[in-house]
C-alpha cells in the first residue's frame, strides 16, 4: 500500500503540472481534493508540455491502437474535435494530454482524456483498456451510450472518472470498483439502473461519489458505511427504503450527503448526527416521517440542511438553530409543529430559512387545521418503523403541493 500511494501521489502531482486547466473542471465540486491539487500548481512553470519528440514508445503505439478503435466507433462529433486523431502523435490530438509516465520520467505517455462538452456520440471501446497509464478521463456532456468495456480493469492509475451527463445504460458499472487509484466518480446523469454495489462505499481512497439522476433503484445498502469518501450525493434516483443507522459509519470524512427526492421513508436515524463532519445535508423531497432527532444539533460544522418536503412532525429543535455555522435550514412543506428556542426567530440570527406549509401557530403560510391534525393523530413510533425498500408500510406518499403563486 505504501508503494501504492507514493505512485499515485507522484502521478497527482505530474498531471497537475502538466494539465492545471483540467483542474478547473472538478474545481466547480469545491470539495476538498481539488484544493490539495491545487497546491500543485505552483510548479508549473516548471513543466514542459511540448511533448512532440514523443512518438514511438510502447504506451504511445498502445494509445494509437485504442484512439483509433474509438474514432471508429464515433458517430456524431459536431464540433470536430477528433478531426486530427490521424497518425501515431497521439499527444496532439485534441483533448489528448500527455505527461511523463510515473514509472519513468523519460517516457511521454497519455495521462488524461479531456472531451467535456464535445457533444460527441458514439461507444467506448474495449481498447481503451490500451491506456494503461491514463490517470484522468473527463467525458462530460457527450452522448457516449452503451456500457463501460470491461478492459477498464487495465486502468490501474485512473484517480478521476467523470462520466456524467451522457447515455450510459446498464447496471452500475461495476468494473470501477477494481480501479485501485479511483478518488473522483462521477456517474450523474446517465442510465445506470438497478442497485449500488455495497462494496461501492468500502472502496478505499474514493473522495467523491456522484450518482443523482439515474434510475439507480432499491434500498440503499445497509453496508452503506466504512466509506472514505467526502461527498456523496444519490439524488434524483428511486432508493426507496429507510437510511440505515450504518451511515454513522461515513462520520470520519463525509461532508456532504445529498439524497434530495430518492423515495427515502422511514425516520431519519439519530446516527446522522454522528457526522461531524458534515457542511450540507439535504434530506428534501422525500417521504420521511417522525421527529428531527436531536442530534443533529451535534452537526458542528453544519452550513445548510434541508428537510423539506417530508412528512417530519413534532419539534424543530432549538440545537440546531444556534449551530455557529447554519447559513440556511429549510423545512418547509412538513408538518413540525413547534419551533425551540432561537428556531422561532431565525432572521435575528441571520439565518436564510423557510418555515412555511408546517403545523406552526403564529406563523403565516401554514397548513391547515384539518391538514395537521390528520397527521398529528398518528404518531409514528420509530421503532416499530419496517424499512422495507419501496414496499415498506409506509404511509401514502405526500403529493408535493406547488408553492404558493405569490
Ligand atoms: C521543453 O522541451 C523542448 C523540446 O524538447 C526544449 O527545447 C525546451 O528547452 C524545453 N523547455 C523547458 C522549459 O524545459
Ligand atoms: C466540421 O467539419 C465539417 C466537414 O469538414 C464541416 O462541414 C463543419 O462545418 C465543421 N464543423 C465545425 C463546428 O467546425
Ligand atoms: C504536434 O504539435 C506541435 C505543436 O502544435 C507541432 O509543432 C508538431 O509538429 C506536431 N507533431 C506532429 C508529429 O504532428
Ligand atoms: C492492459 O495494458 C497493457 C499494457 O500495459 C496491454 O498490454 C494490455 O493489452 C491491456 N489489456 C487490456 C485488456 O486492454
Ligand atoms: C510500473 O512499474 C512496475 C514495475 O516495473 C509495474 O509492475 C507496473 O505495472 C508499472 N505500472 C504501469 C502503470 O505501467
Ligand atoms: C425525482 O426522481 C425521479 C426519479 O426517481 C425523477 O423522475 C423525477 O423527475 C425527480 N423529481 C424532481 C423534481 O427532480
Ligand atoms: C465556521 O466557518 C468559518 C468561516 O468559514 C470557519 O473558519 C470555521 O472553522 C467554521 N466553524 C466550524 C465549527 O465549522
Ligand atoms: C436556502 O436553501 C434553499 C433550498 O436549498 C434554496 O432554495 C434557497 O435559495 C437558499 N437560500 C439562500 C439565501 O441561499
Ligand atoms: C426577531 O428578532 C429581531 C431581532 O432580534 C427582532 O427585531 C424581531 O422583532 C424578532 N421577531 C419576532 C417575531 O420575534
Amino acid at each position: 500500500m505504501p508503494k501504492f500511494t507514493a505512485v499515485l501521489t507522484h502521478g497527482m502531482v505530474l498531471l497537475a503540472l502538466v494539465f492545471p486547466f483540467l483542474l478547473n473542471s472538478s474545481a466547480k465540486h469545491g470539495h476538498s481534493l481539488t484544493r490539495q491539487r491545487q497546491h500543485h500548481v505552483h510548479h508549473q512553470s516548471q513543466s514542459n508540455n511540448t511533448m512532440n519528440k514523443a512518438t514511438s514508445n510502447h504506451n504511445l503505439q498502445q494509445a494509437y491502437i485504442a484512439f483509433q478503435a474509438w474514432k471508429r466507433v464515433i458517430y456524431s462529433d459536431p464540433s470536430n474535435i477528433t478531426s486530427n486523431w490521424i497518425g501515431p502523435s497521439v499527444c496532439n490530438y485534441t483533448g489528448v494530454y500527455c505527461a511523463p509516465s510515473p514509472n519513468n520520467t523519460k517516457v511521454q505517455v497519455v495521462a488524461g482524456i479531456d472531451l467535456n462538452h464535445a457533444d460527441i456520440a458514439g461507444f467506448l471501446p474495449e481498447e481503451l483498456g490500451l491506456l494503461s497509464e491514463l490517470g484522468l478521463l473527463h467525458l462530460n456532456s457527450n452522448r457516449f451510450c452503451g456500457i463501460l468495456p470491461q478492459s477498464f480493469a487495465n486502468l490501474t492509475l485512473l484517480f478521476e472518472l467523470d462520466l456524467s451527463n451522457n447515455r450510459f445504460v446498464g447496471p452500475f458499472p461495476t468494473v470501477v470498483l477494481s480501479l485501485p487509484s479511483l478518488i473522483y466518480l462521477d456517474l450523474r446523469f446517465n442510465e445506470f439502473e438497478g442497485p449500488l454495489p455495497p462494496e461501492l462505499f468500502n472502496k478505499k481512497g474514493l473522495d467523491a461519489v456522484f450518482v443523482n439522476n439515474n434510475r439507480l433503484t432499491s434500498v440503499i445498502p445497509s453496508t452503506l458505511g466504512s466509506s472514505s469518501a467526502s461527498v456523496v450525493v444519490f439524488a434524483n434516483n428511486k432508493f426507496g427504503g429507510c437510511l440505515p443507522p450504518s451511515i454513522a459509519n461515513f462520520a470520519n470524512t463525509l461532508e456532504e450527503l445529498v439524497l434530495i427526492n430518492t423515495s427515502l421513508s422511514g425516520c431519519l436515524p439519530p446516527e446522522v448526527g454522528y457526522l461531524y463532519k458534515l457542511r450540507l445535508l439535504d434530506v428534501s423531497s422525500n417521504n420521511i416521517v417522525g421527529p428531527l432527532p436531536y442530534s443533529l444539533a451535534g452537526l458542528a460544522h453544519l452550513e445548510v440542511l434541508n428537510v423539506a418536503h417530508n412528512m417530519f412532525t413534532g419539534t424543530v429543535p432549538g440545537g440546531i438553530c444556534i449551530l455557529p455555522n447554519l447559513s440556511n435550514f429549510t423545512y418547509s412543506f412538513n408538518f413540525f409543529c413547534e419551533e425551540e428556542g432561537i428556531c422561532m426567530n431565525l432572521t435575528s440570527k441571520g439565518v436564510a430559512f423557510d418555515d412555511r406549509r408546517n403545523c406552526l401557530k403564529d406563523k403565516p403560510l401554514q397548513r391547515s387545521k384539518k391538514e395537521c391534525d390528520a397527521v398529528n393523530e398518528h404518531p409514528v413510533d420509530c421503532f416499530d418503523y419496517h424499512c422495507g425498500g419501496s414496499t415498506a408500510t409506509a404511509p401514502a406518499p405526500v403529493p408535493l403541493p406547488s408553492p404558493p403563486s405569490s
